[in-house]
């Protein structure tokens, strides 16, 4: 049976099966964004939101792990504060200002906006954010599947043509590669933590341990050890069954580094690496990306 949890995902997918596909983005400022989830009203509100400075707010790009991070830093919260979050995707564009202005602090928000797009108070207030990124060519392909799984999103007419869009920014959120660009500028801000889902991957315990600190959230090993458990992809894709049923799949969906693989043709991974050395060839955040390693 499905819980509380649940209702709001079932009722924007019900929405988005009775809507046309054409329908499901409309274009902001050049930038595609969803109509059901980010509908016009929401984008201006967002410009007014009212950070706190002691506000949790994670930052990504769409399929950069998102979610697994919002699992992590759910149960971080929990287990050194006892704070639990509201049991909704903390996604600041999703809702109007007045509902994120209801919760306690420390509040847990996220954002899948350019930086140029998150409200200004999140500057002024100097929160602090934590941004997760992952590898291009895993992102691409996860985005074109959840395309294909999400109701609320257009289906990808085929990968051919969803990668050519990904490549022009003509996507929800607009292009990975001017988001990547405009964190690059912010990399040593001390304000700002970039993580990316290849670390974590690499090191769970290392990485959550990064991001309790970063927040100033202490924990014990053993905390460290259960969230580490209760966090990898499996435990995550399990727990998800209750809370989501089915929707589950949509959003835990094979999480693994590579699959770009099983997808790319030579033509699109030589069409990738050439933009990634234009773009991000030489930048801190193309170091850390390891695109030697994860995209060749
Ligand atoms: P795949 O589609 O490659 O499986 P986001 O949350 O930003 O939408 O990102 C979704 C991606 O993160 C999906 O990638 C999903 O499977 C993966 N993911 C979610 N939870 C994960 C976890 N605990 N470990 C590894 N990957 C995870």
């Amino acid at each position: 049976m499905a819980t509380p949890t649940a209702k709001p995902f079932h009722s924007k997918m019900d929405q988005g099966m009775a809507m046309k596909d054409e329908e499901k983005l409309y274009k902001r400022d050049g930038t595609f964004y969803s109509t059901i989830m980010t509908p016009p009203e929401n984008l201006d509100a967002a410009k007014d939101m009212e950070a706190r400075e002691d506000d949790v707010f994670v930052v990504a790009y769409p399929k950069c792990g998102f979610n697994w991070m919002v699992g992590i830093v759910k149960k971080i919260m929990s287990a050194s504060a006892g704070i639990t979050a509201p049991d909704r995707p903390p996604i600041i564009e999703f809702y109007s200002p007045e509902v994120v202005a209801q919760s306690p602090s420390r509040r847990f928000l996220g954002t899948h906006f350019h930086p140029d797009n998150i409200p200004v108070s999140f500057n002024t207030k100097k929160t602090k954010m934590l941004v997760v990124f992952r590898n291009p060519k895993d992102t691409v392909v996860s985005y074109y599947h959840f395309m294909n799984n999400n109701p609320v999103l257009p289906k990808a007419e085929s990968w051919d043509k969803f990668f050519s869009d990904f490549m022009s920014g003509d996507v929800a959120w607009g292009s990975y590669f001017d988001h990547a660009l405009a964190w690059e500028k912010r990399m040593d801000d001390p304000g700002v933590l970039v993580l990316t889902y290849e670390e974590l991957k690499e090191n769970l315990p290392e990485g959550i341990k990064k991001v309790a600190d970063f927040f100033g959230f202490p924990l014990t090993e053993e905390q460290l050890t259960t969230i580490a458990k209760e966090t990898t992809f499996s435990s995550m894709q399990e727990k998800s069954k209750n809370s989501l049923g089915n929707f589950g799949k949509v959003f835990f969906r094979k999480g693994e580094v590579g699959d770009w693989k099983n997808h790319f043709s030579e033509a699109q991974s030589k069409q990738m690496d050439e933009e990634f050395q234009k773009k991000l060839a030489g930048t801190k955040l193309g170091a850390q990306l390891k695109y030697d390693i994860y995209c060749k």
